[in-house]
């Protein structure tokens, strides 16, 4: 299943997707971990080093690479150029799975050991001033989109994708590709006002979305969160002396984690998995064709010089293939 972490800048993405990561790690499910936030700190979070986090390989410099593989023999498709980051998978595509080996996971994923066991780390590789909310060829979550559309996952098996809660989102569909968002909200004006926004948005596309409060200290804190959220707010979680240790780059052991938030994440568990059970295949497939004949209509016809809407395979369904691993 595949689950994001959106929120405003500094509400607690990174930190807490990277324990969401660790809880699933220490219970020996696969996990591939993707970092596509702004700030590229996922590596960190979860215990690299700065050499360690400034060698990872960047998705976004492999795009040719990507686009070659998972184009396959898809006769739609003429050439790895005319494939943009919307260009849905088909009959010959390439479909990737969590539990593999394959040319991408070699060209741009890493090992990353944890308590439990090692997850797959990818990232996209730092942004500039130059991609934020850039919609076309150069965004750099391109590369994210098209491995998740073309992305076959089964129960028990998880990809957590640390990503901003920014129009480059919107615009492309990347929003939409995930059986669970956690729209991570400190109790603020501020955080709660992006739960309004990313909210307004999902409702469209039926994007199922929970609130994670976050440095929640106290009565005043969760009332006004209940207040502001109501039913969306799932868990909470208070300020963490494990998260402050590991920032200081002495992480304890990840069974040292305060017992309150040990429990927030089962619960993130449990509600990921209860969205994956409702995943509706069909309609997962209408939106990724939906986002991408809007792409080709507004900057991807033009850019390629191609009919992108006849790379759409209109019998193909995304998931009618998946073999869980575990
Ligand atoms: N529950 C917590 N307990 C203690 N410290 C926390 C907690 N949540 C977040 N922090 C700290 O707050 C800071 C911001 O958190 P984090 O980097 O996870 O936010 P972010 O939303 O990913 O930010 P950015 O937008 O910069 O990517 C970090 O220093 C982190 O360690
Ligand atoms: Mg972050």
């Amino acid at each position: 299943m595949r689950i994001a972490f959106v929120g405003k800048g500094g509400s607690g993405k990174t930190t807490l997707s990277s324990l969401f990561i660790r809880h699933l790690a220490a219970g020996g499910a696969p996990v591939v971990a993707v970092d596509a936030d702004i700030n590229q700190h996922l590596g960190a979070a979860l215990g690299l080093d700065e050499t360690e986090a400034a060698a990872l390989p960047a998705m976004g410099e492999h795009l040719p690479l990507i686009k070659d593989y998972l184009r396959g023999t898809n006769p739609r498709i003429a050439s790895a150029d005319t494939m943009i980051k919307t260009t849905p998978p088909g009959e010959g595509s390439r479909l990737m799975r969590v539990c593999e080996d394959n040319p991408v996971y070699d060209a741009c994923a890493r090992p990353v050991e944890l308590d439990g066991g090692a997850v797959r780390l990818m990232v996209t590789g730092p942004f500039t001033d130059a991609d934020v909310g850039v919609t076309c060829y150069h965004s750099k979550t391109g590369a994210v989109e098209l491995c998740l559309n073309h992305l076959v996952d089964g129960p028990g098996e998880y990809v957590v994708v640390d990503m901003t809660a920014g129009s480059d989102s919107f615009a492309s569909g990347l929003f939409t590709r995930f059986d669970l968002t956690f729209l991570v909200a400190e109790p603020t004006r501020k955080g709660v006002s992006v739960y309004r926004q990313y909210k307004e948005y999902a409702r469209d596309f039926g994007v199922a979305l929970k609130v994670v409060g976050n440095k929640v200290q106290g009565p005043d804190d969760l009332d006004f969160l209940r207040a502001e959220v109501g039913e969306d707010l799932l868990v909470t979680v208070g300020h963490s002396d494990w998260v402050r240790a590991m920032e200081k780059g002495r992480p304890p052991r990840f069974a040292l984690l305060e017992e309150p938030n040990r429990d927030a994440l089962r619960r993130l568990h449990t509600a990921a998995d209860a969205a994956y059970a409702l995943r509706d295949r069909e309609r997962y497939t209408r939106q990724m064709v939906h986002f991408h004949l809007k792409n080709a209509q507004s900057w991807g016809n033009e850019r390629t010089g191609t009919d992108l809407a006849a790379q759409v395979d209109p019998g193909f369904v995304l998931g009618g293939q998946v073999t869980a691993s575990v």
